[in-house]
């Protein structure tokens, strides 16, 4: 991966200068307010930076599959700086409040994917978007896998930086695939075998342990021969008995099923056909213990069971024993990310990556579209 350039790099003269910043402000919406601002407040640094130079800064995102308008959002900006919101995203009204900001003026424009030409890869949409400013920063991690227009054409239209936050990522994840410490604990949770395969078969080469759970597990508890019941499965799940050889590999001993409207524990060769498989079984917490204090470095990515019908704890209590080693800890993935938002504890994990399918493509490549095409 070549280098690419940081805002830093921009040189003294951003007084008055448009800035098209892409941030990723898609985040979880209730009842029209912002459950959990993570990705707004890890982008600040960049906007403030651009601010403090006096540059006038334009954010752009998307939120959702489009049709939702970004006022939540612009609500949510606005308890961390001053940041009026424009509901459209580009032609001559934009223009026009451009003209009429201030140096150090901040403005959000209205969804991007309001407008299919973002989806589409449109060179017009594109090119629309890059008329509204001179420089064009990548601040947006999380969608950095997605070959959208203002991911990978508008940075080929503008002189293109990559932002702090864009920067932080590939600094602290890229610590995973070179040179990583040992021993190296891999965890990867959530579920679609088929899409996290790849990264299986390059961390069963790279870390020392791969201990699975989430959906994933009851995948390979399936593959094993055991009975998963009415668990959530893969549709496919093709090269899965080559990595099952793997001795590095480590799977729950045990597990938390929902039999009837009780919550039991019991060994994975013990499931019934008509349970279903919520959570990892505290033996195999206990049997994480030994291998989490040892480590060096700890990558996660994905809970280790159904969170949202009960199956929290088992990735809780795993959570919580993670900072307690000396292990360096990198983690990512949304719901496991939302997790650590919730229970407060984010400060106690070396990085918390930002992204989603964003982290798996970049764990699993080192490298993303949106990121080459800032190179
Ligand atoms: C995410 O939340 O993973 C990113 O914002 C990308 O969103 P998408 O999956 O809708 O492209």
């Amino acid at each position: 991966m070549r280098n690419i350039k940081p805002i830093k790099s921009i040189g003294k003269n951003l007084k008055g200068k448009a800035v098209l910043i892409r941030v990723d402000f898609n985040v979880p919406i209730k009842d029209g307010k912002v459950e959990d601002d993570f990705r707004i407040v890890k982008v600040l640094p960049t906007i403030k930076f651009l601010e403090k130079k006096g540059a006038k800064v334009i954010l752009i995102t998307h939120l959702g599959k489009g049709g939702d308008t970004l006022l939540p959002i612009a609500k949510a900006l606005n308890k961390f700086i001053k940041a009026k919101f424009v509901p459209e995203i580009t032609g001559p009204k934009v223009l026009e409040v451009i003209s009429e900001m201030k140096n150090g003026d901040v403005i959000l424009l209205e969804n991007l994917r309001n407008d299919k030409g973002e989806k589409e890869r449109s060179k017009i949409f594109a090119l629309e978007l890059s008329k509204l400013a001179e420089i064009y920063v990548n601040d947006a991690f999380p969608v950095s896998h997605r070959e959208d227009a203002s991911i990978v054409l508008l940075p080929k239209l503008l002189p293109a930086y990559g932002g702090l936050q864009m920067e932080e990522e590939i600094k602290n994840l890229s610590r995973a695939f070179k040179k990583p410490k040992h021993p190296f604990l891999f965890i990867l949770g959530g579920a679609k075998f088929s899409t996290k395969m790849p990264l299986i078969k390059k961390y069963l080469k790279l870390a020392d342990c791969v201990f699975i759970g989430g959906a994933l597990a009851n995948d390979f508890l399936k593959a094993r021969g055991h009975e998963v019941g009415q668990s959530l499965v893969s549709d496919t799940n093709f090269g899965i008995t080559e990595i099952l050889k793997s001795k590095k590999l480590i799977l729950p001993s045990d597990v938390m099923v929902q039999s009837g409207n009780k919550l039991i524990n019991k060994k994975t060769n013990q499931v019934k056909k008509d349970e279903i498989i919520l959570d990892i079984g505290k033996e195999t917490i206990e049997n994480l213990v030994p291998l989490i204090k040892k480590s060096k470095l700890i990558l996660w990515n994905g809970p280790l069971g159904k969170y949202e019908d009960g199956g929290a704890e088992g990735t809780k209590n795993v959570l919580k024993l993670v900072p307690a080693s000396n292990a360096e800890s990198i983690v990512g993935g949304g719901d496991t990310v939302a997790l650590i938002s919730a229970m407060k504890i984010e400060k106690k994990f070396s990085f918390v990556s930002t992204g989603g399918g964003a982290t798996l493509d970049f764990l699993a490549n080192g490298t993303l579209p949106g990121i080459k095409a800032l190179e």
